[in-house]
């Protein structure tokens, strides 16, 4: 029996994706070449914004003449979408042809369930309890391996969907961690360690006793072998001078931060909930670059957040001209139910949010073709 698994979104859910593979396979199921020889199908699903859910709802559709040719077809849909209760009830409802929708919570019991399908019930499950992290991967990013170092999120950036679909921030167990990297390192084909987190900066505030980021980045380093560590994402207002500082010093980390600014205007800053201020954000990328030299930085900015004049629109035109990133990634604002956001008055229509998305992408173009004449 094969599978075959669609993954959206974000580095966390190609983790996620590396998770269910080892599910399906002590199952018994083998990897399919293409979803057309699969006996299971999983869309491991993203929320980040409305064009990513649009894009899962119409793949989702499409799936249901395979599932009319072979009604033995299994469908399960799971990940940041399904989640959400209501949009979970929307695709079972939308699509009755899905068997199983479960939360990123319930993935351990996804086993379970493939089972209980099989006796013929459809299954919605909700999220509830702990992410297990005894259960393995099976890593499928070349030398390259991703450890996630905490769940979830705390910081409710008023766009923001994830700390509703991930939870509240969650440390791992340092010992935990630093075990899972050095077995890792000995299976002898992994060359990259990624650190995963919504926001790694904040990473152990939780733990008993405390451990700092740049604590964990330090002593990953010290672990023995011929490997690199990155991480991502931080936020501004946590990056703290000591994980500078262990980027700096450590030959181990590779010299690349990605800083999401999202605004270079304080008043939206503010009503985004960031908490930091355009200064505040050029004081910290002024501190990499002087200790960091040849550091890449490269930040996320969404542009008609609710109220968003031209004026301030600006003001993310010129913070761009004025760090010179590395690469930007661009948003439209997209409004998310249940987000404080979206409920703001003064929502930018699609048209101009399209033209300052247009103008600041055209921006970094040249931004990039200068430094690359350079
Ligand atoms: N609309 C547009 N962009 C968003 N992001 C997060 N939520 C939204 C939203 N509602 C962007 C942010 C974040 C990146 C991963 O996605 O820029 O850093
Ligand atoms: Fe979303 Fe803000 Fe948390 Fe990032 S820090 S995941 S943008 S709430």
């Amino acid at each position: 029996m094969k599978y075959f698994i669609v993954t959206y979104g974000c580095q966390m859910n190609v983790h996620d994706s590396e998770k269910i593979a080892a599910i399906l396979e002590s199952l018994d199921y083998q990897p399919a070449e293409r979803r057309e020889d699969a006996d299971i199908i999983v869309f491991n699903t993203c929320a980040i914004r409305e064009g990513a859910e649009d894009r899962v709802l119409g793949n989702i559709g499409n799936l249901k003449k395979m599932k009319k040719k072979n009604p033995d077809l299994i469908i399960a849909v799971c990940g940041c979408m399904t989640q959400k209760e209501q949009t979970a009830n929307y695709l079972m409802n939308t699509f009755p042809f899905i068997d199983i929708v479960i939360g990123t919570f319930n993935l351990p019991k996804l086993g379970e369930y493939i089972k209980a399908v099989k006796t013929g019930r459809q299954l919605q499950l909700y999220p509830e309890g702990d992410i297990d992290e005894s259960l393995p991967y099976k890593r499928t990013s070349g030398d390259n391996a991703w450890v996630n170092i905490m769940q979830g999120c705390n910081n409710f950036c008023t766009y923001c969907i994830v700390p509703y679909v991930r939870g509240r921030e969650k440390s791992r167990k340092e010992e935990s961690i630093l075990s899972e990297i050095k077995d890792i390192l000995a299976q002898g084909k992994y060359k990259k360690i990624t650190l995963l987190g919504q926001n790694v900066n904040s990473y152990g505030g939780d733990l008993e006793p405390k451990v700092t980021f740049a604590q964990l980045l330090n002593d990953i380093c010290a672990i023995d072998g011929d490997f690199t560590v990155s991480f991502m994402t931080s936020h501004p207002k946590d990056l703290t001078d000591d994980v500078i500082a262990a980027v700096a010093k450590q030959d181990k980390i590779e010299k690349y931060i990605h800083l999401p600014a999202q605004s270079g205007n304080d008043r939206i800053l503010k009503l985004m909930n960031r908490k930091y201020t355009r200064q505040h954000y050029l004081e910290i990328i002024k501190k990499i670059r002087a200790s960091i030299p040849n550091c890449r930085i490269t930040s996320d900015f969404i542009v008609g957040f609710p109220t968003e004049t031209e004026e301030e629109f600006n003001d993310t035109l010129s913070l761009v001209k004025e760090v010179r990133f590395d690469s930007i990634f661009a948003f439209m604002y997209s409004p998310r139910t249940g987000t404080v956001a979206s409920n703001m008055e003064g929502q930018i229509p699609e048209k101009i949010k399209r033209q300052r998305v247009n103008k600041l992408l055209a921006l970094e173009k040249l931004v990039q073709k200068e430094d690359n004449k350079r």
